[in-house]
């Protein structure tokens, strides 16, 4: 599919992309033993010490470009599963020289899934994830109890989830998940296998907080993506939370 981006001119991802071929194979024994195609992509950075944040489903990485630009000590990886979003922000990103930002073409709950360690990220961003409105595509939504679990498996302890969305339906979705993440005294969601949220004695994986714009959003935004631009002129109404990993 094509989107017209780059205008004609060949997109370059150059170092700023990794696609799967980057990563080793998924092994066999995932089958078994879930933890087997786990690896650090924090080590794909100049600077793994620094501190790691993740934003799904970036589009043409306008988030990213800003915020990357305003905190040069943090390190972030854009996800896009979408090839040509994915080459044209990682064209941009390279072209901006910013060496704290990695793009990988994949999907992203899979890479939580299989891929990404425990308590490795300080913020998972999405923002303006597709609402995926038939009943029949709900389960291509991206927040779904296994997201959660995940998300809560790899957020640091105090890490946050941020989120934003323009859709009423999706909304109410997410806020029926929320419920089941943040409330004391929830019955596990998810198997133990799965991370998710079995801590008992009153202890739920998240709390729910305001959500505050990062600085690097324009003045009367919530973050400043894309999409949040473009349905802001249509005068569309936002919904914003955030889940703070305990
Ligand atoms: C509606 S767009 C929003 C883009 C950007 N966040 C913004 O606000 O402008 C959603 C993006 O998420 C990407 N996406 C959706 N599900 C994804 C997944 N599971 N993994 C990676 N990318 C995903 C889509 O390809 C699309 O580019």
């Amino acid at each position: 599919m094509s989107f017209g981006l780059g205008r004609g001119q060949p997109l370059d991802p150059g170092a700023v992309g990794l696609t799967l071929a980057d990563l080793p194979p998924l092994p066999d024994a995932i089958g078994t033993d879930p933890l087997a195609g786990r690896l650090d992509p924090r080590a794909w950075f100049p600077h793994p010490e620094r501190p790691l944040e993740l934003e799904i489903g970036s589009g043409k990485g306008t988030f990213l470009l800003a915020e990357a630009a305003r905190l040069p000590e943090t390190n972030f990886l854009g996800i896009e599963w979408e090839h040509e979003f994915f080459a044209y922000a990682a064209d941009r990103i390279r072209r901006a020289g910013l060496t704290n930002v990695r793009m990988l073409h994949a999907d992203a709950t899979e890479f939580l899934r299989w891929r990404c360690p425990d308590a490795i990220l300080r913020v998972i961003h999405l923002y303006f994830s597709d609402p995926w409105p038939k009943s029949r595509h709900h389960r291509r939504r991206v927040v779904q109890d296994r997201f959660l679990a995940d998300a809560a498996r790899v957020l640091a302890p105090g890490g946050e989830l941020r989120i934003v969305t323009d859709h009423d339906d999706y909304w109410a979705w997410m806020e029926d998940h929320f419920a089941r993440w943040t409330a004391p005294d929830a019955e596990p969601v998810v198997g133990p296998a799965g991370g998710g949220n079995t801590d008992s004695g009153g202890s739920a994986p998240f709390t729910r907080e305001a959500f505050d714009p990062p600085a690097s959003a324009r003045e009367g935004e919530l973050v400043g993506t894309n999409f949040e631009r473009k349905y802001r002129r249509e005068g569309r109404p936002f919904h914003a939370a955030t889940l703070r990993r305990r």
